[in-house]
């Protein structure tokens, strides 16, 4: 069947849900249309922008008549900044949407009719809960500026005055070294021809201790007095850890090796009771409340008894490893990430934790060696990034056969993926699934799930 829509085609719809992602669903002669900025039981007018066969999308252009879910977003630079996508939907209609994806995802890809879903948790705050953000500089007619990437463009960045994601902290910090580059008369880089200079900040505030790491991303070239630089972020007591990094390729990142301008390499954070060291470029759930509650309900599932090996599997600087190690016989983690490898090691020690261990290494790779040298897990915690568990890794950790796997997950369709195949091919029963909410006013929700092996199943061949 041809789709009833034309690209570029102005219509009105009426939206009955939120896709994942956080498009708005609405149908037209039974079509499907997504509709980007489209909340649920708003009557929008809308314009075609894609359309496949299954499917189009487009993009609201006015609320014809707004749903009753709909609120006033606070934040000055909403909706044009892309970084929140939902602050005009009640947060509990945020939450609804969420939980459904999550149900919606293990339905349809993971085949379960009845999914062992768990109330989500919602957001401790939902405002200034991140504790890192990354911001890009622009070039404006009064200077630089610091803003992010305007909502659908990768080539616009918007000029941020408060951001309500981050604390007044936060944003004093990113307004005084917007205000020190105007001053030394530096330019900000042009990502369309290559030329200027400053590229990115990005501040990290560790919201249990109140430490903050602050690092510089510029173009090659030493072209500001650091002392200078330096002085300026000193007037916030909190900052304790200064770095420099310089970006000379076109890709726009902040993952690169720095270079300490002033204060400790690191900073600390304290996370379910235990401290943890952060480097400029080692992995920290962004949501420090939500992430203890993350690793409350982790060490829940894990059920540990204190006999138990458990391995830690993209473990990041620690954290997940160095809270289950009190409850477990010993702890073994695998990250690809050697910056984070080396936190996790001080922070074993920093802790006095003796029986952890952490190993640099691709998951896909490591399982095999990490069995002989550790021992068969009991339990397995994972936590990947929003691919999932790819193939190898997922057939390797399906060999080693534990009996418990913790999911940690942070993209319900890869966690659904995973489940279906750890079911079918591995003997994996789902037993319970909780959505959290770490990121209010985006798309994005954290699952933890439990899965438990049957024993009477035969293993499928690698
Ligand atoms: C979602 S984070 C989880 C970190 C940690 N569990 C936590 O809660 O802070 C995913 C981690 O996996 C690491 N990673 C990504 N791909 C990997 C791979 N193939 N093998 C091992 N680690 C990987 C990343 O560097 C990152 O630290």
């Amino acid at each position: 069947m041809a789709a009833p829509v034309t690209k570029d085609q102005e219509l009105e719809l009426h939206v009955d849900s939120l896709a994942y992602g956080g498009n708005g669903v609405a149908r037209t002669d039974g079509f499907v249309v997504f509709v980007r900025r489209g909340l649920p039981g708003d009557t929008v007018r809308a314009r075609v922008t894609k359309v496949k066969r299954s499917h189009a999308e487009a993009l609201a252009l006015e609320v014809l008549q707004p749903g009753p879910e709909r609120v006033d977003a606070p934040c000055a630079h909403y909706p044009a900044c892309g970084g929140c996508r939902f602050q005009d939907l009640a947060y509990e209609s945020q939450l609804a949407a969420k939980a459904g994806q999550v149900r919606d995802a293990l339905q349809r890809i993971a085949g379960i009719p009845e999914p062992p879903l768990e109330p989500i948790v919602p957001a401790e705050s939902i405002f200034h809960y991140r504790n890192k953000l990354e911001y890009s500089f622009t070039q404006t007619p009064a200077g630089p500026a610091l803003g992010f990437h305007r909502a659908g463009r990768w080539d616009e960045v918007l000029e941020i005055e408060r951001c309500w994601l981050t604390t007044d902290l936060g944003n004093a910090i990113r307004n005084a070294v917007r205000d020190w580059a105007r001053e030394e008369r530096l330019e900000a880089y042009d990502q369309g021809t290559g030329a200027g200079y400053l590229r990115h900040l990005v501040v990290r505030e560790a919201r249990n201790t109140g430490q903050v790491l602050v690092q510089l991303v510029t173009a090659p070239g030493e072209r500001f007095e650091s002392g200078y630089f330096v002085e300026v972020l000193r007037r916030f007591p909190e900052v304790r850890s200064i770095h420099w990094a310089i970006n000379d390729t076109p890709a726009e990142v902040t993952n690169l090796p720095t270079r300490l301008l002033w204060g400790s390499d690191a900073i600390e954070e304290e996370l379910c009771g235990l401290r943890f060291r952060v480097r400029p470029n080692a992995f920290l759930q962004t949501n420090t409340a939500m992430a203890e509650r993350l690793y409350e309900i982790a060490s829940d599932f894990a059920g540990l008894s204190g006999r138990e090996t458990v391995y830690d599997l993209f473990s990041g600087i620690g954290t997940i490893g160095l809270v289950l190690a009190s409850q477990a016989f010993a702890v073994w983690g695998v990250e690809v990430s050697e910056e984070s490898v080396a936190c996790a090691m001080e922070n074993a020690e920093l802790n006095g934790i003796t029986n952890a261990a952490f190993f640099a290494g691709n998951v896909g790779q490591a399982l095999e060696e990490l069995r002989e040298r550790a021992g068969a897990p009991d339990v397995v915690v994972v936590d990947p990034p929003r691919a999932g568990l790819a193939g190898k890794a997922l057939r390797r950790l399906g060999r080693m056969a534990a009996p418990r796997i913790v999911y940690v997950s942070c993209n319900p369709t890869t966690l659904a993926g995973d489940v279906k195949q750890l079911s079918a091919d591995w003997g994996y029963r789902l037993l319970r699934a909780r959505p959290l909410d770490m990121f209010p006013h985006t798309p994005h929700v954290e699952t933890v799930a439990l899965l438990e092996l049957d024993p009477a199943h035969e293993p499928a061949s690698d």
